[in-house]
């Protein structure tokens, strides 16, 4: 969603501002703006509706000739909640008398009666925002202490925020806060760095400094001051990034999306990696440091997370079942927060995301605890909220995901839920031969999903015969019913075809009314128990004049039902998830790609959901 850069050190900030907000488009948004603070503390604000390209020209236009290089200020994208897009909605905002401006992500609840108060003292509102009401407010209480102004504004308010913030009479020092939204501090040399995202300070520096909800720090170019809510001083730890610049940059490919797909064999042996036991047939994993015995003691799996994660969950909720004898449940983590779930000691709460802030994931995790389950983290970004207040679980090492559309994350995700299904069978009734054959099996991995990338060229020729179509459907049984569903997430969200994902037997239920001669239905016809059904429902469809596009595993192509193959390696059914979903994501990209459509930013979509 929203992005926030902020700088202050000793070069140009504008270049800076400007290079991070780029790095930060992948999140989704819909105009962007700056605030550029000169040594004489006055503030410049330009603000663009649409792309940061659209606000570099401004910024060039309206700076030319402008006298000292500013070297502090504040940059943000907006992704619009309160108010439409446009200029005067676009961040920074200031406050009554502009002698300080703020970026903020998040959503402030209660502005609605922040704003009434504010105006029935005279204020008037620029903005439809929300972010306008906290600016202003600090603005009220400011008596020439940012900090102390920040504070005092911050205990009034209710929601979520990371906010930056520069006044006019404290030059060079920047106030941030975070509840809820996540920012992180980056050390320069004689400069230092704030963002929503460590994506926009890689560039910079590897030495980061995550906030905690609730710290409020004052940053100058060499120094840090952070406090928590209660003025308590904080030490925070110094991180060191783990990837380099060139994880954040297509690298040749024409999108961040089809890098993505291509880094799965790596991003999955990183999810692997020393993690299996061959000898034993079984999973090492040091997030599920819980002793054998408590292990041994839990009765039930819940899966939490939204989305793509959500599907992954799905996945894990089969592997749970078929190979570790659990009782396993998924629950969309919007649902589980609010439907007082039923849960206790003996459960174990795996909350499954890729950013570690989805807010929704990050509440459940909170209600999860409460309720005095063991929760575990399945998270790619470390640092983020829910890997810390997890505390333990599974990282999946799948390296920064730029393409909002996730690809390497959810194969990363079911990696690591495959690992965990293996751990917690071998510990119940697993067999050590099973055990040892699943492990061989997921070991192969990277080598399937490479198999199924070299043929991305046949993959792109079944896209092609199949772009002009406005609808498609997506038909699996058992574990592939969640790569249905996430087969036909990934072509809508990409390609804005209506896309369907059911449970192959589901269809003739009703669905299939929809069916009209032509219509692609893709089929997840793999080795598995359950096939000879898949195929007869595959035929249901057939009878109706859809176009059968199978996922059929090498060797077993079957009869003559489909009207295209799409052939993936042979494999375990639970593994033959992983390479069929990098299948269905190249085919979901050839056919946006086709389309024209702009395929790591889709329209209306943001990257992390930071809000409900
Ligand atoms: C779809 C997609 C989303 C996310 C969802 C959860 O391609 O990326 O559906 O999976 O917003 O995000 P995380 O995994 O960051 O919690």
């Amino acid at each position: 969603m929203c992005g926030i850069i902020g700088y202050v050190g000793h070069q140009a900030a504008a270049p800076i501002l400007l290079g991070g907000l780029r790095r930060l488009e992948y999140r989704g948004y819909d105009s962007a703006g700056l605030a550029l603070q000169g040594p004489d503390g006055q503030l410049t604000a330009i603000r663009a509706v649409g792309k940061v390209l659209r606000l570099t020209e401004k910024v060039k236009a309206e700076l030319a000739g402008a006298p000292a290089a500013a070297a502090c200020g504040i940059a943000h994208t907006r992704w619009a909640t309160h108010g439409a897009p446009t200029e005067r909605n676009a961040h920074p905002h200031f406050s009554g008398d502009r002698r300080l401006c703020l970026v903020h992500n998040g959503i402030i609840e209660n502005y609605r009666a922040i704003r009434a108060r504010l105006e029935a003292k005279g204020h008037v509102f620029i903005s439809e925002t929300d972010t306008e009401a906290l600016a202003r407010l600090i603005g009220e209480h400011y008596q020439g202490d940012l900090r102390k102004a920040v504070g005092q504004a911050l205990a009034q308010v209710e929601g979520a925020y990371g906010i930056a913030v520069l006044a006019v009479d404290e030059p060079g020092l920047m106030v941030v806060a975070r509840k809820g939204s996540p920012l992180v501090l980056g050390l320069g040399e004689g400069e230092t760095l704030v963002a929503s995202d460590a994506a926009a300070l890689v560039a910079h520096t590897r030495r980061v400094i995550y906030l905690d909800d609730g710290d409020i720090a004052v940053v100058t170019a060499d120094h840090i001051d952070i406090r928590d809510r209660h003025d308590g001083i904080r030490e925070r730890e110094v991180a060191e990034l783990g990837w380099d610049p060139g994880a954040v940059e297509k690298g040749g490919f024409e999108h961040f999306m089809l890098k993505e797909i291509h880094e799965q064999p790596e991003s999955v042996r990183n999810a692997l990696r020393g993690r299996l036991d061959a000898e034993h047939g079984t999973a090492v994993l040091a997030g599920m440091a819980t002793s054998a015995r408590d292990l041994a003691e839990i009765q039930r799996i819940l899966l939490v997370g939204c989305g793509t994660s959500l599907h992954a969950g799905q996945v894990g909720e089969f592997a749970f079942e078929d190979w570790a004898d659990l009782n396993a449940e998924v629950q969309p983590a919007a649902e589980f927060r609010y439907r007082n779930p039923l849960v206790g000691s003996r459960d174990l709460v795996l909350a499954i995301s890729q950013s570690g802030e989805t807010a929704d994931t990050l509440a459940a995790v909170r209600e999860a605890k409460v309720k005095g389950a063991l929760v575990l983290g399945v998270v790619n970004v470390v640092g983020s909220a829910i890997a810390r207040e997890t505390g333990q679980g599974v990282f999946i090492h799948a390296g920064p995901e730029i393409s909002v559309a996730s690809t390497k994350a959810f194969t990363g995700q079911v990696a690591v839920l495959l690992l965990m299904a293996l751990r917690l069978g071998r510990g119940r009734r697993l067999s050590l031969e099973r055990g040892r054959a699943l492990a061989a099996e997921l070991a192969r991995l990277p080598e399937l999903i490479a198999q199924v990338l070299a043929q991305d060229a046949a993959i792109a020729a079944v896209a092609a015969r199949m772009a002009a179509a406005e609808h498609a459907f997506f038909l699996g049984r058992g574990p592939m019913h969640p790569v249905a569903l996430e087969g036909a997430l990934k072509l809508k969200e990409i390609s804005y075809v209506h896309a369907e994902g059911y449970h192959a037997a589901e269809m003739k239920h009703g669905p299939i009314a929809l069916l009209t001669p032509g219509t692609p239905v893709v089929v997840l016809a793999n080795r598995s128990p359950q096939l000879d059904k898949v195929w007869s429902n595959a035929e249901e469809c057939k009878a109706r004049g859809a176009r059968i596009i199978a996922v059929v595993s090498a060797g077993q192509e079957g009869a003559d039902l489909a009207d295209e193959r799409i052939v993936i390696p042979d494999c375990d059914p639970l593994v033959a998830t992983i390479p069929a979903a990098v299948a269905l994501q190249l085919l979901a990209y050839h056919v946006a790609r086709l389309r024209g459509c702009s395929i790591d930013q889709p329209r209306n979509l943001a990257k992390s959901v930071t809000v409900e």
